[in-house]
């Protein structure tokens, strides 16, 4: 039986923001790693379709040598809860929505309730800011913006040494 990589999705509410900057700053931890891991980022809303993330989220990403431009907003759907090994939101908020969504589906017997194990916090495991929420900076300034990504990279260190020290989790049989 073939492996295939294991999936992690980002999600935060507008998917302009938060999770494209995690999504971003994900995989070039995943990258420097050299880990199998396939990453993606959904928003709970669909305020933004196909839009590119926020100018000033693009803009303080650059200036770290991310590059954001290529990504599109979407929203979370259904099919992202089976294709998905671990589902990550960005604040309590975005949990809880998660959470009312597959919980719903459980009931209507789409889902199998496991999938509620699939969701956690992108700071999880990150001893700087242990399962702290990453802000919205939609309304903020910049240094909303700069805390965005000072977290994300922190999170997603932490996620890589979570990993690396508990392989197995990654395996996946496809
Ligand atoms: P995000 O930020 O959830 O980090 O993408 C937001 C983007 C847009 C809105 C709110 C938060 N909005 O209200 O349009």
């Amino acid at each position: 039986m073939a492996s295939s990589p294991y999936q992690v999705l980002c999600v935060c509410l507008g998917n302009i923001c938060r999770s494209p900057t995690a999504e971003i700053v994900l995989k070039h931890y995943v990258k420097l790693a050299g880990l199998a891991v396939e990453i993606d980022s959904a928003g709970t809303s669909n305020y933004h379709p196909h839009k590119a993330p926020d100018v000033r989220t693009q803009r303080v990403a650059r200036a770290r040598g991310y590059d954001l431009s290529h990504l599109r907003a979407r929203q979370i759907c259904r099919e992202d809860y089976d294709q998905f090994d671990l589902i990550l939101a960005m604040d309590e908020a975005n949990l809880s929505d998660l959470h009312w969504k597959v919980s719903n589906l459980v009931q209507q017997g789409e889902l199998d309730e496991t999938v509620l194990d699939r969701l956690a916090l992108m700071s999880e495991h990150d001893p700087k800011f242990p399962r702290q929420a990453v802000p919205d900076p939609y309304f903020g300034q910049a240094s909303d913006f700069e805390r965005v990504i000072d977290q994300c990279e922190s999170a997603a260190q932490a996620w890589i040494d979570y990993w690396q020290s508990n392989p197995k989790i990654l395996r996946r049989q496809s």
